[in-house]
């Protein structure tokens, strides 16, 4: 006869089993990147590379011999990374540190001129620095911008804006916005950019809705910059790309997932949510694939274009260039 104990543990286990085999099954879905060509003599930056999707993107384009950006608000977790990397690939490459707090109109721009002092072209921009704080904290950047608002869109639009030239001088050559299919649940409100009512709302309830507007909106004003400037930058050998790396397990919800999320969502996360790693192959994708050279103003998912379900209005988009460089020109939400 089996011993309860034998039944106690074989039940677990089985079920951890089960769930790993349904992971190895879903992951197949997730595409990879399958492009290995050596970058040798070109230089990436990569914004908010010291974490999660931007540093496993690092990691990938230093193996293939590139020169990377570390664009980073903490220059202290920049080196950290940069160590880390040469710990695991000693040679290839060259990785380069550089402070950048995208929630200051002032560090952009010094930042901007720190490396027009350094390099004389970028080969690829990556945007993918972001955040996702809850409303009811009421963040705001330097500026005074809701803080998705300013760092997810603001602070990458007047960064990208600031470094055209030295793109244009590296032709043909990229920028990769890191959005997320999220943005189909975005919603662009120009009475309340800065989500004015949703924050009192939230401080009200004291607590957040499972979804935060905040976010989703940035990430669909990255999808609107993204045709917008793809229009604009139509003849010059720059392509524009959006992309959404697949739901991640990073530090990304560190502000609003508490430790009984992760029991109780357990499950969810093991099967549904990708590392870090295979989140980046879509980064990687965009910024170093030949086979998409010329292909511009499009949002890509598992290494492939997609189709977003967001009914895009070019009215909405131009008005959302223009308000964007009105307020960054004004320094303070309008
Ligand atoms: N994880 C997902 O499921 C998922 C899904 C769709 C899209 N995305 C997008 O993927 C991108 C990368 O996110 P992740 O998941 O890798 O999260 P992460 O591990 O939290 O990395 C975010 C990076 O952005 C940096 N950052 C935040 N605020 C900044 C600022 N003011 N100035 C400069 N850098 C700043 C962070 O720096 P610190 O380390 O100093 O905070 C960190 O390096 C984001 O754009 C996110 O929206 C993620």
């Amino acid at each position: 006869m089996v011993s309860s104990q034998v039944i106690y543990a074989a039940v677990p286990i089985s079920v951890i089993v089960a769930i790993g085999l349904l992971r190895k099954w879903k992951s197949r879905s997730w595409a990879k990147c399958l492009s290995n060509t050596c970058l040798r003599g070109k230089t990436f930056i990569i914004t908010g590379a010291n974490s999660g999707i931007g540093l496993e993107t690092a990691k990938a384009l230093v193996r293939r011999k590139a020169r990377v950006i570390f664009a980073c608000r903490d220059i202290a977790k920049a080196k950290q990374a940069i160590a880390d990397i040469r710990r695991e690939q000693p040679s290839g490459g060259e990785l380069i540190p550089m402070q950048l707090d995208l929630s200051s109109l002032a560090s952009i721009e010094n930042f901007v001129e720190v490396v027009k002092a350094g390099f004389y072209k970028i080969d690829v921009l990556i945007n993918n620095a972001g955040v996702v704080i809850p409303l009811s904290q009421d963040e705001k950047t330097k500026e005074g911008f809701e803080v998705h608002l300013g760092i997810n869109h603001l602070g990458h639009f007047h960064l990208t804006n600031l470094l055209l030239d030295l793109l244009k001088r590296a032709s043909p050559s990229r920028i990769v916005v890191v959005s997320s299919t999220l943005h189909e649940k975005g919603k662009i409100d120009f009475e309340d950019l800065n989500l004015r009512s949703e924050i009192e709302n939230a401080k009200k309830r004291k607590s957040d809705a499972r979804h935060n507007p905040g976010y989703s909106n940035s990430k669909l004003m990255n999808a609107y910059f993204v045709r917008a400037l793809a229009d604009r930058l139509r003849g010059t050998g720059i392509d524009v790309n959006a992309c959404c790396p697949g739901f991640c397990y990073t530090n990304l919800f560190r502000h609003s997932i508490r430790w009984y999320h992760y029991v109780l969502m357990a499950p969810i996360f093991l099967l549904f949510m990708r590392s870090a790693k295979q989140g980046s192959e879509t980064v990687v994708y965009c910024a170093t694939d030949y086979s998409i050279e010329g292909n511009s103003g499009k949002f890509y998912r598992d290494c492939a274009e997609y189709e977003s379900k967001y009914p895009f209005d070019k009215e909405v988009e131009v008005k959302l260039w223009n308000v964007s460089e009105e307020m960054i020109k004004a320094r303070k939400p309008l």
